[in-house]
């Protein structure tokens, strides 16, 4: 019991490390570049492309007038077909991370 007590303990420091040092770049790779990394190929851009033409740029990394709250709020809730996305899926330290590297260039 006490061993598995201790494994516990040791798996919980490290998921709670993993969090911490959670890479914005990493989360958007695996989460958002499929439909949002530059080229109309991928459905975000493309959506983008249509809704602002080219008022601002369809690739959500080169926007400067969105604030980490906006983001966040699109990734929990979704917009139109993009769908949202659980805490099991990308925590709050993985979005607060993404968040902050999306907006990166304000
Ligand atoms: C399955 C494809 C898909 C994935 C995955 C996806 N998106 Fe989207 N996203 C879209 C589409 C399509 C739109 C445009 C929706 C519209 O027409 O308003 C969009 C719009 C957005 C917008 C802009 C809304 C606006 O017009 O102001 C933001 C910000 C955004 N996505 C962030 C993200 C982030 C961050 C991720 C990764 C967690 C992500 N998206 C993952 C498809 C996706």
């Amino acid at each position: 019991m006490k061993t598995l007590l201790t494994l516990l303990a040791a798996s919980l420091v490290a998921t709670s490390a993993q969090a911490a040092t959670a890479d914005g770049a990493q989360v958007f790779e695996k989460w958002c570049a499929p439909c949002h990394a530059p080229g109309i190929e991928h459905p975000g851009t493309h959506a983008l492309e249509a809704k602002y033409k080219g008022v601002k740029s369809s690739f959500i990394t080169d926007w400067t007038d969105v604030t980490p709250e906006y983001v966040k709020l699109m990734v929990r809730t979704g917009i139109s077909v993009m769908p949202h996305f659980r805490k099991t899926e990308i925590s709050d330290a993985e979005l607060n991370a993404l968040a902050n590297y999306v907006i990166r260039k304000h």
